[in-house]
């Protein structure tokens, strides 16, 4: 399931956002990359933890708690640290792979805690004629579909997904990026619960609160309890 979220951030924390990039010390995207992905990874990263990465996770991931198409398209249960990258000049694409399916988040009080990579996150952070290329290709059992989204908007899909960044061969792509482990695993079943929800939402709006509208959001959320782990 590929889903758009519009609208994340707002024009002023995008301004903000790029004020902080544009001086903030870029490092080898290859640190982060699991020994396959770092064959194909050509990209730049902030370092976890510096300002900017600091303020512009906490930007994003405000952003996405106040999206209710987040919770109801990814169910999250953990959220990895977004981080941030930078496609541009020789250091411009990211080959096909697929992302490690664990991740080790980095805790405030020290240690690190396990993501499993269920569901995956590109916030835009600039728009797309800012550059040419540098399109999110993700491939899965629909065919590939080619993402590139105006400034501040985010796009999900399927961890599982086989995709790549395509060379940008003018200007830069800045994005954040981030993994959800969910409360459901599969995107199926999560693709099930989400269409119910949406479907209750228009009825809602169009009917009012029913019997039957009642009865199926008790449908959703024993669905919910049969298949969440948390
Ligand atoms: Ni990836």
């Amino acid at each position: 399931m590929l889903i758009t979220l519009p609208d994340i951030l707002s024009a002023d924390q995008l301004a903000t956002a790029r004020q902080l990039l544009s001086c903030a010390p870029w490092e080898d995207g290859a640190h982060s990359a699991g020994p396959q992905a770092r064959t194909a990874k050509n990209n730049e990263q902030l370092p976890h933890g510096c300002e900017a990465a600091t303020a512009i996770s906490q930007m994003v991931l405000g952003g996405l708690n106040r999206s209710a198409l987040f919770f109801s398209a990814a169910l999250p249960l953990r959220i990895f640290t977004p981080r941030v990258n930078r496609y541009s000049g020789t250091a411009n694409t990211y080959g096909n792979h697929i992302d490690n399916a664990i991740r080790l988040k980095p805790m405030d009080g020290g240690g690190t805690e396990c993501v499993r990579t269920d569901v995956s996150c590109t916030v835009f952070l600039n728009d797309p004629d800012d550059y040419d290329g540098g399109e999110l290709t993700i491939s899965d059992t629909y065919g590939t579909r080619g993402v590139k989204l105006p400034a501040g908007h985010a796009v999900l899909y399927p961890g599982t997904s086989l995709h790549q960044v395509t060379p940008v061969t003018r200007g830069q792509r800045l994005a954040s990026f981030l993994w959800v482990q969910s409360m459901v695993r599969s995107d199926e079943q999560r693709r099930l619960l989400f269409d119910m929800d949406m479907a209750l939402l228009a009825l809602r709006q169009r009917e009012g609160e029913t019997a039957e509208a009642t009865r199926l959001t008790g449908t959703y959320h024993n669905l919910l309890r049969m298949w969440a782990e948390t």
